[in-house]
């Protein structure tokens, strides 16, 4: 597999060496792109003497070329971004940060961010102040919620002469989150997979609905990372504010009814059924087709809407996984076990929406992955990173698995 190290400009880009290193003892080909400030530190042909290959640095064959030359030397190296399974910065500076959160591609290492379609992971490095400045702060959100591992900087003594974090972590540290990203590359190739997202309305009158608070990005992470981690993805999506994911086949809808057609109707085709969608439970029982006026008083008669989760499990194909999520205020793992078992999934993602900060509309989230016979705690993450830990516990499902029965006896199931 062929992996690229990005150096950027900063103290600890000597460490780069050690990582580089670090990588090919896991049989890897690796490959060094600069930034311009990083060759102030540690020369290229450090990296090119421990690779074998050139290293890149400018967008251009070089200064003195013609623009034919020029013009090829770029393509060639976007081409490169095609090539390579994923994409790892150490160090990452501030400036590499803001220019990777905001589009910038001002040079060889910002374009090949926007270019790979590679998972990326960034190990970020600079002074106390600088890590801790809202700006950063706020390009790293940025980043993680498009799905950029981010390997945090440890705390320490700095160059800078402060103390605090900001030091690059260890490169066993920044070695294993590469691994991991690429443990996942194709894990889901051949697997198709359904997920349903955000919350359905149903319609009062022509401008009100009865809706809820999900905002879609529990289901559009994991749509997100089920693509990336090699399958076919089906969402069929409640309205959201969100950027359709890449790559992944977007069947939009409104109510719970035109949710459950568009489900039903491609059910056949999914291995994988994951239902995030968070659906409304009752819909009016007349609209009106004028906007209801303030009189009063008002009663509602509703009724309740189909089952989607249910109507699936009943359909359920041979090898066929069916997840569903929960959301529960209160004793939530009874509750989310009641509910996987009324419902005949597979598992159910239980989501403590009582407590603040995570669940419905944020960028975080831990849930409670619930089988017939265990129950998994997955604290506190992003939601990108959740929905890879989510998809290792769907896939886990597939391995004949050691489980511990009421008796507390171990059984083979
Ligand atoms: O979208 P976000 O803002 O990121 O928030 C994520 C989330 C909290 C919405 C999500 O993670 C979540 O918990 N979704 C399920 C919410 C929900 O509706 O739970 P429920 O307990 O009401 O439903 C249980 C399961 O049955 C769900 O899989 C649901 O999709 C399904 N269901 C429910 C009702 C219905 N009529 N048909 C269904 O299929």
């Amino acid at each position: 597999m062929k992996v690229t190290v990005g150096v950027s400009g900063g103290i600890a880009a000597y460490k780069a060496a050690e990582l580089v290193r670090a990588l090919q003892q896991h049989a890897l080909d690796v490959h060094v792109v600069m930034t311009e400030a990083a060759k102030q530190f540690i020369t290229p042909l450090t990296f090119a003497s421990l690779t074998g290959h050139k290293v890149i640095s400018s967008l251009w064959a070089s200064p003195a070329a013609d623009s034919d030359a020029n013009l090829a030397s770029a393509i060639e190296h976007i081409e490169e971004a095609q090539t390579i399974d994923a994409l790892v910065v150490a160090p990452a500076t501030a400036g590499v940060l803001a220019k990777f959160a905001h589009g910038i591609a001002d040079d060889f290492l910002t374009t090949l961010y926007l270019a790979t379609t590679a998972p990326v992971i960034v190990a970020p490095s600079m002074n106390v102040n600088m890590w801790q400045h809202a700006a950063t702060q706020a390009n790293l959100e940025v980043l993680a919620n498009r799905s950029v591992r981010i390997v945090p900087p440890g705390t320490g003594y700095l160059a800078c002469g402060m103390t605090g974090a900001g030091r690059l972590a260890d490169t066993g540290a920044i070695v294993e989150a590469v691994l991991a990203v690429l443990h996942h590359r194709n894990d889901l190739s051949g697997e198709t997979v359904l997920i349903t997202a955000g919350g359905t309305r149903e319609a009062l009158d022509p401008v009100r609905f009865l809706g809820n608070r999900s905002s879609g990005k529990m289901g559009y992470a994991l749509a997100e990372a089920a693509e990336r981690r090699g399958a076919r993805v089906i969402l069929v999506s409640a309205p959201t504010a969100l950027r359709a994911p890449a790559n992944c086949e977007l069947v939009p809808v409104t109510t719970t009814a035109e949710m459950r057609d568009a489900v039903l109707s491609r059910i056949d085709q999914a291995t994988i059924v994951i239902k995030a969608a968070a659906v409304a439970d009752y819909r009016p029982v007349t609209l009106s087709d004028r906007k209801l006026k303030r009189t009063g008083p008002r009663t509602i008669e509703l009724e309740p809407t189909e089952d989607i989760l249910s109507e699936v499990v009943a359909r359920r194909r041979v090898g066929q996984l069916i997840i569903g999520f929960a959301a529960e205020t209160e004793n939530a793992v009874a509750h989310g076990r009641d509910k996987l078992l009324r419902k005949g999934a597979d598992a159910i993602v239980l989501n403590d929406v009582s407590r603040e900060g995570i669940g419905f509309d944020s960028d975080r989230n831990a849930v409670t992955f619930l089988t017939r016979h265990t129950a998994l705690d997955l604290p506190e993450m992003s939601k990108c990173d959740l929905a890879d830990r989510i998809l290792e516990e769907i896939l886990g499902l597939r391995r004949p698995s050691l489980v511990v029965a009421e008796t507390d006896s171990v059984i083979e199931e």
